[in-house]
């Protein structure tokens, strides 16, 4: 089998490569945003941030659900401050100084502007995000070019159309969310794999046969699998565990599904955020159980994420190679990353050693 290279510790640590991350990945595909049940009135919205873009989601006095860059058009402010609320009229209004928007992100109002009539508002609207939607999934996409969903996601979709994994089945329980000082990849780098499983996740290791673990790489997105050994808080069927490029990971045990989206905050550190669905039928000790399962599994890759970033950062490593069957995940994924990065130009390389 053929030897693979690991991206370079550059790639973990160099501002230029993780602006470049922003504008090519963050700003181009379909992001994970929120599930429809978070905002099931007309007037409801969310806020968030996705690699540092400010974004609102609304759903609309039609009930359709809009999405736009959170900035106001005259001098940048927020306009929407609170993570989650309901709009109290009709219109978006800045705080600042009370530019409005109505619910298609047009400009409205702009307060004592009377100096300038000829203001052209048309050209002041919100900046648009698209939005769409898949089985009470959201995803934004903040490029006026992106990729159509449909296609983005035509694979994916049929996949889990196929699997005994029905969403519609587990219903929006809770959230979770953890930080750590790491580059948003070398957590990727841990979720793409599970070679490290026994060593760093005993709980793992009790429930599957980890050396059966298995990952397929299929058109942006991978499906995990592993036999199960026995029983245990997450569950009795094999699941179906995914990753969908970039950030996403979505996986479907028995008693609960969750959502993880893996939010970069700069370089080197990076939000875990995690969004818990349950079935009806379960009942609070399995879920307090499994919660507990993803927090422990959670806190174990933390502490190995900080302290791999930390030794990346330190200019000794310069990359590593991956293990072709079980580090496949790794290899393709980082692939990707490297093709986006990378169609702006190749990544100038940092000097071979520090050891010199
Ligand atoms: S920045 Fe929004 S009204 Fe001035
Ligand atoms: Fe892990």
């Amino acid at each position: 089998m053929q030897e693979i290279k690991t991206l370079s510790s550059q790639w973990y640590c160099d501002q230029e490569i993780y602006q470049r991350e922003r504008r090519e990945i963050f700003a181009k595909e379909w992001i994970y945003a929120a599930h429809e049940s978070e905002l099931p009135c007309a007037g409801d919205y969310i806020t968030l941030e996705i690699a540092g873009y400010a974004i609102i989601i609304l759903r609309n006095s039609e009930g359709h659900l809009k999405s736009f860059h959170n900035v106001c058009r005259h001098r940048a402010a927020p306009l929407l401050t609170a993570e989650t609320g309901k709009l109290e009229g009709k219109l978006i209004s800045c705080r600042y100084h009370g530019w409005s928007y109505n619910q298609e992100g047009c400009l409205a109002a702009t307060p004592l502007f009377e100096e300038l009539p000829d203001l052209k508002r048309a050209e002041l609207s919100l900046y648009d995000v698209q939005v769409n939607t898949y089985r009470g999934l959201i995803f934004v996409n903040l490029s006026a070019e992106a990729i159509p969903f449909v296609d983005a996601f035509g694979s994916l979709t049929e996949v889990m159309n196929d699997s005994d994994c029905s969403l519609e089945s587990y219903k929006l329980h809770s959230k979770l969310t953890r930080e750590g000082s790491f580059n948003w990849k070398v957590w990727l780098d841990g979720y793409q794999e599970c070679y490290h499983c026994m060593t760093i996740h005993p709980i793992f290791n009790k429930d599957f046969a980890l050396q059966k673990y298995k990952i397929e790489n299929v058109d942006r997105f991978s499906i995990h699998s592993c036999e199960r050994k026995v029983e245990s808080p997450s569950g009795s069927f094999n699941g179906l565990w995914l990753w969908v490029y970039p950030n996403l990971g979505m996986p479907c045990y028995e008693p609960c599904y969750y959502t993880l989206r893996v939010n970069p905050l700069a370089v080197d550190r990076t939000k875990l955020e995690y969004t818990f669905h349950v079935r009806d039928t379960e009942d609070t000790k399995t879920i307090e159980e499994f919660r507990q399962f993803v927090d422990q599994i959670t806190s174990e890759d933390i502490n190995v994420c900080e302290a791999v970033q930390k030794n990346l950062k330190s200019g000794i490593y310069q990359d590593g190679i991956l293990n072709p069957r079980r580090e496949n995940g790794v290899a393709y994924y980082q692939s990707l990353v490297r093709q986006a990065v990378e169609q702006g130009g190749p990544v100038k390389q940092a000097r071979e050693t520090a050891l010199v």
